[in-house]
């Protein structure tokens, strides 16, 4: 029998070598016990506890709602529910944008009351201060470019990024410097195929995109997303490889009909 301590973890230098060995990283998000079991015995390496639980899980219409002491509670959940991913929690906005001393507190937070092995943070160097601070405290940093949905409101839209070039030049400058502040790997989100293929090929850390196209070093998608409970959510890089909404539903409807008509419970499901 194995337990938890038997099983060989995932750090971020497994994904530093994997990189370097040109292996594909999977990175999923989860944001409960139940489904990080599963995620993570199906061998995700990264878990990403995201602030997209704002979305999916709470029903906000953005990730700016959700806050740090709910992030943790999603945190120390996952945390339970692995044994091997590498777990990386969100914070949240408002969280790091203030100072980096309130940055590095937040961070130290999420580490001490979830047991989590790493943050993330959106943005460049506009929050560069935040991200070196908390490193050097020796947390593990993932950096977000792209589209940042923190920053909806300033951008007003989800469309593509960086397809301009003053856009893609400042990408390609942020990326190198949360390289250089000490990142251990940068999600893109929703930038064009070529620019995340040329700054993939310039950094020497991972790259994990999410509508990022096929060449960068890992792919990350929202897991209620991939598994089709958010049926009405439909970008162009998101492949579903379930319509658990559908099954779900159609299930409930079979329990509520099983229900009306006596037949649920019969015999062998109940006591003598
Ligand atoms: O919160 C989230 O789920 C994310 C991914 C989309 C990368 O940040």
């Amino acid at each position: 029998m194995s337990n938890k301590s038997d099983v060989r973890k995932i750090t971020t230098n497994t994904l530093q070598k994997m990189k370097e060995n040109g292996e594909k990283i999977s990175m999923l998000t989860a944001y409960d016990f139940s489904l990080a079991r599963i995620v993570d015995s199906a061998g995700v390496e990264v878990i990403l506890v995201g602030d997209s639980a704002s979305n999916v899980i709470a029903g906000h219409e953005t990730t700016l709602p959700i806050t740090l002491d709910q992030m943790i509670y999603h945190g120390a959940s996952v945390v339970r529910g692995t044994s091997r991913a590498l777990i990386v929690v969100d914070l949240p906005f408002g969280s790091y944008q203030g100072n980096s001393r309130e940055a590095l507190n937040s961070a130290i937070r999420i580490m001490k009351e979830t047991g989590a092995h790493a943050v993330k943070l959106e943005g460049g160097s506009e929050i560069i201060d935040s991200v070196e601070r908390i490193i050097s405290a020796g947390i593990p940093v993932m950096g977000h470019l792209g589209l940042t949905p923190q920053s909806i409101y300033k951008f007003g839209t989800y469309t593509v990024r960086a397809k301009e070039k003053m856009e893609a030049e400042k990408l390609i400058s942020d990326a190198k410097l949360l390289e250089k502040a000490g990142c251990f790997s940068i999600v893109f989100e929703k930038i064009p195929s070529k620019l995340a293929k040329e700054v993939t090929g310039e950094l020497s850390i991972p790259t994990i995109g999410i509508g990022a196209g096929p060449d960068v070093d890992g792919q990350v998608l929202v897991l209620h997303d991939l598994l089709g409970i958010t049926h009405e959510f439909n970008p162009r890089f998101l492949r579903r490889y379930l319509n658990l909404h559908d099954q779900i539903s159609n299930a409930i409807s079979e329990y509520v009909s099983d229900v009306k008509s006596s037949n649920f419970p019969n015999e062998s499901e109940s006591y003598d």
